[in-house]
C-alpha cells in the first residue's frame, strides 16, 4: 500500500475538490456560487441513482439572459437530458458503442500508440500528454465519429478554451466578467457545432461507414434526429470522449511514478494493469464533479435542500470516502470491488457510455508504453502541470525522462 502524492504536485489550490476536514456526509452550500457541494460516497450514489429527484437539466437554472443563448446548444446533449428523452437518445448511441464495436478498435489503438511513440523515439524524454495521452484518444474518437483526425489541433484549441477557467461557474454572480466568460465559451461551442454541422450535412449527401452517418440516418421511435441534436450529440462525444481519457492515461503514469513499487509490480505482471487503472481512476478521478438540480425539496445526508437548487456532486471526493474505501488516501490496486465502488464513470442512467473504450485505450496504450520504455521517471525541476478547471483532475503536461 502506498500513500500520498508528492507535495510538489499540488493539484488545484489546496485540493479543495476533496472533502478536507468536513464530516464524510457533509453537504455544503457555497453562497458565493449558489451551489450545494456533496462530498460523500453514499450521498453521491443516491443522487446519481435518482434522476426523478435530481435532474441533469442544469441549464434551466441559468439566468434568463444566458439561457436564451444556450437553448440551441442543449438539444441532443445526452449529459443534460432527463427521462424519457434521455432513454431514447441513449438507446441510439448504445447501438454505436456495442461491446463488439469497442473490442474491434483494439488493433487500431495499438497501431496508433506505436506510431505516436515512434515519433518520439530517440529522444531522452517524453512529454507524455503531447506525445501520447492527448493525441491517442482524440484520434480514436475522431475516426469513430468520422471527422478528420488531422483537425485535432482545432479540437484541442476549443477544448482548452472551454475548460481553461480556474473559476467555478456561479449562479449568484451576474458580473460582466462571468457573462463574458460564458459568452466566450458559447462562441467556442458554436465554432465546434458549426464544424460538426458541416460534416453532418456532408454525410447526408455522401453516407459513409461512420458514427456521424449513423446519427444522420438514425431513427428514434420513428423520428429522425434534428440537425442540432446530431451536432450537439457529436460534440458531447468528441468532448467527453477524449479529454477524460487523456487524463486517465496521464494520471495512471503519474501514479506509477509516485508509487514505484506498483510500477515494478505491474511491469512484472501485466494482469495488474487493469486494477492499477481502476485505482488511478478512484485516486485521481478525471471528471471531478458532476452537476444535478433538485426537482423537489430533498434531504441528502443530514441536510435538507430546497427544490430548484444546483448540486455539485464531487465524485473525486466520494472516491476518497473512508466509509467505503479503507485508507482512502492510499494507492492500493488490490482493494476489493474497486470497479463497482468507485464513481469515476458516474452511476445510474448517465453512467459513462465510453467507459469500455476508455478502459481499452488505457490497457492497450499503457501496456505498449511499459513494453517500449523500461524506465519512465518524472524529471526533478520539471513538475507535471494540472488542469486549471476545478471540476477536472488530470495532468496537462507530464515530462518524463526515459
Ligand atoms: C458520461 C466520466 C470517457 C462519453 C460520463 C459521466 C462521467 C464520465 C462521470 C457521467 C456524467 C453525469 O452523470 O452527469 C468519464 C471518464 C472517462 C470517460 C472518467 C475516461 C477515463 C468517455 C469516452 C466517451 C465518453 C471515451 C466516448 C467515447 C460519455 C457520454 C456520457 C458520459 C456520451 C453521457 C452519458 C449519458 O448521459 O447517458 N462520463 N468518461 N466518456 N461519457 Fe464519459
Amino acid at each position: 500500500m502506498s500513500t500520498a502524492l508528492p507535495e510538489a504536485w499540488t493539484i488545484h489550490e489546496g485540493q479543495f475538490w476533496l472533502r478536507g476536514e468536513r464530516p464524510a456526509n457533509a453537504v455544503e452550500f457555497k453562497p458565493e456560487l449558489g451551489t450545494w457541494n456533496v462530498y460523500g460516497h453514499p450521498e453521491a450514489h443516491e443522487i446519481l441513482s435518482d434522476p426523478a429527484t435530481f435532474s441533469s437539466d442544469t441549464a434551466r437554472l441559468l439566468p434568463e439572459k444566458t439561457l436564451g443563448d444556450t437553448k440551441e446548444l442543449s438539444a441532443g446533449n445526452l449529459l443534460q437530458l432527463d427521462p424519457p428523452l434521455h432513454n431514447k437518445m441513449r438507446k441510439l448511441v448504445s447501438r454505436a458503442f456495442t461491446p463488439k464495436v469497442v473490442a474491434d478498435l483494439e488493433p487500431r489503438i495499438a497501431e496508433l500508440t506505436h506510431e505516436l511513440l515512434d515519433e518520439a523515439a530517440g529522444r531522452d524524454h517524453l512529454e507524455l500528454v503531447a506525445d501520447l495521452a492527448y493525441p491517442l484518444p482524440v484520434i480514436v474518437i475522431a475516426e469513430l465519429l468520422g471527422v478528420p483526425a488531422s483537425d485535432r489541433h482545432l479540437f484541442r484549441e476549443w477544448v482548452d478554451r472551454l475548460f481553461e477557467s480556474p473559476e467555478q461557474f456561479s449562479l449568484t454572480d451576474d458580473s460582466e466578467e462571468q457573462q463574458k466568460r460564458l459568452q466566450d465559451q458559447l462562441a467556442v461551442s458554436r465554432k465546434f457545432t458549426d464544424y460538426l454541422g458541416e460534416h453532418a450535412d456532408e454525410r447526408r449527401r455522401n453516407p459513409r461507414e461512420d458514427l456521424l452517418t449513423k446519427l444522420v440516418e438514425a431513427e428514434v421511435d420513428g423520428e429522425r434526429l434534428t440537425r442540432s441534436e446530431i451536432v450537439n450529440f457529436a460534440q458531447v462525444l468528441l468532448l467527453a470522449g477524449h479529454i477524460t481519457t487523456t487524463m486517465l492515461l496521464g494520471n495512471t503514469v503519474l501514479c506509477l511514478d509516485a508509487f514505484p513499487e506498483w510500477d515494478a509490480r505491474v511491469r512484472a505482471d501485466r494482469a495488474l494493469l487493469a486494477p492499477v487503472i481502476e485505482e488511478s481512476l478512484r485516486y485521481l478521478s478525471p471528471f471531478g464533479a458532476v452537476a444535478r438540480v433538485t426537482n423537489r425539496e430533498v434531504t441528502v445526508g443530514v441536510t435538507t435542500i430546497p427544490a430548484d437548487q444546483m448540486l455539485m456532486v464531487w465524485v473525486a471526493a466520494a472516491n476518497r470516502d473512508p466509509r467505503v474505501f479503507a485508507e482512502p488516501d492510499s494507492f492500493d490496486p488490490t482493494r476489493e470491488d474497486i470497479t463497482h465502488a468507485h464513481l469515476a464513470f458516474g452511476r445510474g442512467i448517465h453512467f459513462c457510455i465510453g467507459a469500455p473504450l476508455a478502459r481499452l485505450e488505457g490497457r492497450t496504450a499503457l501496456n505498449i508504453l511499459l513494453d517500449r520504455y523500461p524506465s519512465l521517471r518524472t524529471i526533478p525541476g520539471e513538475p507535471p502541470a494540472f488542469q486549471p478547471n476545478p471540476a477536472m483532475t488530470g495532468v496537462t503536461k507530464l515530462p518524463l525522462s526515459v
